[in-house]
């Protein structure tokens, strides 16, 4: 449908979420492949979207600091999530990582990140005060893939129990960003990777990379975005094992292709029965 591309016009996008250094659960194992994997697509920029830290403590910061150095990517955005702002450690946040808004841009795409997070609440917020600052952010972006990365989840995730934490603000969010013509949204913090489509959005929630902090039969995997002219493929990808694409779509036309496993929560069955939705403009 797309011909054959040039391999050279290919850029890859990686995010992994939720890693959460210090913590009982975290499996270096899980990172150190991860990362490995992860340094193998030569990635055009890498999001760290949160919670790096079991707790916001410096020696937890500065685990996680060693391991996103091993990166070998020009373009490494990181945010920070609930658990970084816990017990003051935006300041280790800001020591080590810099701003906890942040932009990248470059010629395929602009790319928004902000802090969703509130000192020692697992709630998160964007906050009416950013909404400027992220309209702005993708004003000059033309018809370049405009991407928006935050650590909470904007819109429920199937399969995570009672609904807690999402954005306070997430409506007014959700309208922001669909009025501002934004592609594709990245988030954590449920550890349940999953993807919805809003309008002509694609949100896609990424699971824990490195934990056992699981919900129900979900595994530890991190996501790929595959931009090529375009065409963008997000794919879930689980360390050591397989990955699977979950999203492919035409950011000119909107036409396209969403695969999604049926969480199933409660229900009889088959659980890893998949649904596929397509569309055309
Ligand atoms: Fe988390
Ligand atoms: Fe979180």
């Amino acid at each position: 449908m797309w011909g054959d591309m040039n391999q050279s016009s290919r850029l890859t996008i990686c995010q992994i979420s939720d890693i959460h250094c210090g913590s009982a659960y975290f499996i270096p194992d899980l990172l150190e492949r991860s990362i490995l994997e992860i340094n193998d697509t030569d990635p055009k920029v890498v999001v760290v979207s949160g919670d790096l830290t079991d707790a916001g403590y410096r020696q937890e910061y500065e685990t996680a600091a060693e391991y996103i150095a091993k990166i070998r990517c020009e373009n490494v955005m990181v945010i920070p999530g609930n658990h970084d702002s816990r017990n003051v450690g935006y300041i280790h946040f800001e020591r080590l990582f810099g701003e906890r808004y942040s932009v990248i841009e470059f010629d395929e795409a602009i790319m928004v990140g902000v802090d969703s997070s509130e000192p020692d609440l697992n709630d998160g917020r964007v906050g009416r005060e950013h909404y400027d600052f992220i309209h702005e952010s993708f004003a000059g972006a033309g018809d370049r893939l405009k991407i928006f990365v935050v650590h909470h989840h904007l819109i429920p995730i199937p399969g995570t129990g009672r609904e807690r934490n999402i954005i306070f603000d997430a409506g007014d969010v959700l309208e922001l960003l669909a009025d501002t013509d934004v592609d594709l949204v990245l988030s954590g913090h449920k550890h349940v990777p999953y993807s919805w489509k809003l309008e002509d959005m694609f949100i896609v929630n990424a699971g824990t990379a490195s934990t056992t902090r699981l919900r129900g039969n979900t595994r530890p995997c991190y996501n790929v975005i595959e931009v090529e002219n375009e065409r963008v493929r997000v794919f879930r990808k689980y360390p050591f094992k397989q990955r699977e694409m979950v999203i492919d779509f035409d950011s000119a036309t909107h036409s396209y292709v969403h695969f999604e496993e049926v969480q199933g929560d409660g229900r009889p069955g088959d659980r890893r029965q998949r649904r596929i939705l397509s569309g055309e403009q």
